[in-house]
């Protein structure tokens, strides 16, 4: 989705600008801009569709030493991606970058008539909108600025800055973050902490309803009302390898490989092999209150919703008098749905800021449940709004496809499950073998990769040219299947759709062809038989199956990923690492963009 950079200060803009912008890349985006003020206020302004390197060349026939500037990555929304679209957007002397969506732009565009629009965008009419609110006076583009968003309608995080006012950006919030860097004699400006990183590791993360006037030694924040805002400077964790490739040729791939290490960070303190119990501190619920939950609601969208489904399957395996119920957000969030009173919710989200998870996190709250995080960016969103939660600590997640958030994300959420157990009294020995198994599911994970990686990797060249998959799975294995399924689509555009095995004969048997593979996930348990006879009728229809399994596997299909390992309860998980794998090397065979596949974006921050 779209990011923003800002800065002013003692120091090159443009280079603040065009590396805080690369850092935002992996969120996904169609154009780029940038605009610089020279200490008399002339502008650089700077716009290209397509890549940052497109920008960077233009900025090669336009350097300037400006010290005050604003940037963005646009992911269109209003008008098709273009230079004439991207940000920032002019009016006047005014340059606005904005991320979000002015529902109202058309209203407030019939009310500027006189403004000769350049572009098809809602930003520009807000640029607009400011422009005409501007007037001489003690900080005239704060109270600009304020004054038009009193009128607009929608999201938005935005940077403006002014011709006449070089040393200063003007940055609000509502519903899009926005964070400020805290640096000495420079102020910078994000949507994301991770363009800071190596650059301050002091934060103000914006709230919804609060504008800031920023200089370079100097943060006023105050709500649209008026009212003064003490700033509340935070600590930014991420460092400078956290957000590299370290070697590997792709994100997604060195995500895929840090698992071990991620899983450890969601475990450290937390899950305590020897006494066999799960301590979590986060979710602040006292043991009575964990006693009195009878049913967990989890939300989520795309991965964060199938670690929910996953998880629930787990939750309820171990958790009496209990029901469970996984959502997706967009739709939860519109459904009139009633909450039972001695419900916890469980919000899903590796960003913290997806817009249908957050905002299914108001509704729910509104109702008075109360709402646990299960979220990996801190500082996020969602991570402050909820009233408890449980960080995944898995570092950043920059590929937009989402691999080692979904380990962590269904762990974490197992283990607050666990705690529930503790709390309701359920015997520890039926606790024992799921925490002896996560407490060994990181080293697990490292043998797998690397067990499974070259079998993946020539299976992956095998079937490269296929455009139809089909992921089935039963039970614990079933929201594997569609985790594996969804990774294949989004990043290798394979057709890949997944299917309960026992669903096969309700209509989707009818596909089988040779235009398709299949994934079957068959881990040991009392379901293995069933799914075998499931196989079996792929097979006799010509299906081409490629199976994974902890068990032995003498069945007559073209291909097997074995995972050798003495887990079982989370078998699923350590399959799952086999899709992830599939996923990467069907796109690189085909060629195609890892980190950054086309249309989508890694925060959806939009309805
Ligand atoms: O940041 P979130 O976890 O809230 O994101 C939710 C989905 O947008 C995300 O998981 C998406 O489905 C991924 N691209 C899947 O790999």
């Amino acid at each position: 989705m779209c990011g923003i950079v800002g800065y002013v200060g003692e120091k090159n803009a443009q280079d603040f600008l065009i590396s805080g912008l690369k850092r935002l890349e992996y969120r996904g985006y169609d154009s780029a801009g940038i605009v610089t003020l020279a200490e008399d206020g002339e502008a650089t302004l700077i716009r290209a569709k397509g890549k940052i390197s497109n920008l960077e060349e233009k900025m090669a026939k336009a350097k300037r030493s400006d010290k005050t500037g604003i940037g963005h990555t646009r992911w269109a929304t209003h008008g098709e991606p273009s230079e004439r679209n991207a940000h920032p957007h002019k009016a006047g002397k005014i340059y606005l970058v904005h991320n979000g969506i002015i529902e109202n732009y058309k209203e407030l565009k019939n009310e500027l008539k006189d403004f000769d629009f350049q572009s098809e965008t809602d930003t520009e009419v807000l640029a607009a909108l400011i422009a005409s609110f501007y007037k001489d006076g003690e900080h005239p583009l704060l109270n600009a600025v304020v004054q038009a968003l009193k009128l607009a309608k929608g999201t938005y995080g935005i940077a403006v800055v002014s011709e006449n006012n070089p040393d200063e950006i003007v940055v609000a919030r509502a519903g899009s973050p926005l964070v400020i860097g805290v640096g000495h004699d420079e102020t910078f400006v994000a949507s994301d902490a991770s363009a800071l990183v190596g650059h301050t590791k002091q934060a103000i993360y914006l709230n919804d309803g609060e504008v800031a006037r920023v200089t370079k030694n100097s943060v006023e924040i105050k709500t649209l009302n008026a009212e003064p805002v003490s700033a509340k400077v935070e600590e930014i964790e991420t460092n400078l390898a956290a957000i590299q490739k370290g070697g590997y040729e792709h994100f997604l791939l060195k995500e895929i490989m840090e698992q071990p290490e991620s899983l450890t960070e969601t475990l450290r303190g937390r899950i305590h092999k020897e006494e066999g119990t799960v301590r979590l501190g986060g979710p602040g619920l006292s043991e009575a209150e964990l006693r009195k939950i009878k049913h967990l609601v989890i939300v989520g969208c795309g991965t964060a919703y199938h670690a929910g489904l996953l998880a629930g399957y787990y939750i309820e395996q171990f958790t009496p008098e209990i029901t469970i119920e996984t959502v997706i957000a967009s739709e939860y969030r519109y459904r009139h749905a009633y909450i039972p009173k001695d419900a916890v919710a469980l919000i899903v989200s590796q960003s913290g800021e997806t817009a249908d998870t957050l905002a299914c996190l108001r509704e729910i709250k509104k109702q008075g449940i109360k709402t646990i995080g299960i979220v990996n960016a801190i500082g996020s969103t969602i991570a402050r709004e909820v009233d408890g939660g449980t960080y995944v600590h898995v570092g950043p997640e920059i590929s937009v496809a989402s691999t080692k958030a979904f380990t962590s994300q269904v762990i974490a959420m197992v283990m607050f499950g666990l705690t529930i157990a503790q709390a309701k009294g359920v015997r520890s020995s039926m606790l024992k073998p799921y925490i002896d198994e996560i407490a060994v599911l990181p080293e697990e994970i490292g043998k797998v990769l690397e067990e499974a990686t070259e079998p993946v990797k020539r299976i992956a060249d095998k079937y490269k040219t296929y455009e139809h998959a089909i992921y089935l799975g039963r039970d614990t294995a079933y929201p594997t299947a569609m985790e594996g399924a969804l990774k294949l689509k989004e990043i290798s555009y394979v057709d890949a759709n997944a299917y309960a095995f026992g669903e096969l004969k309700h209509g989707p048997l009818a596909l089988i062809d040779d235009r398709f593979f299949e994934v079957a996930f068959l881990p040991k348990g009392d379901l293995y038989e069933k799914a075998i006879s499931n196989v079996q009728e792929v097979l006799a229809r010509g299906g081409k199956m490629i199976v994974v399994t902890n068990r032995d596997c003498d069945l007559a299909v073209e291909d097997v990923v074995k995972i050798t390992t003495d887990i079982e309860i989370f078998a699923p998980i350590l399959m799952n690492l086999a899709s992830q794998l599939l996923a990467y090397y069907m796109t690189t065979a085909k060629g195609y963009n890892v980190d950054q596949p086309r249309n989508l974006a890694k925060s959806v921050t939009v309805e």
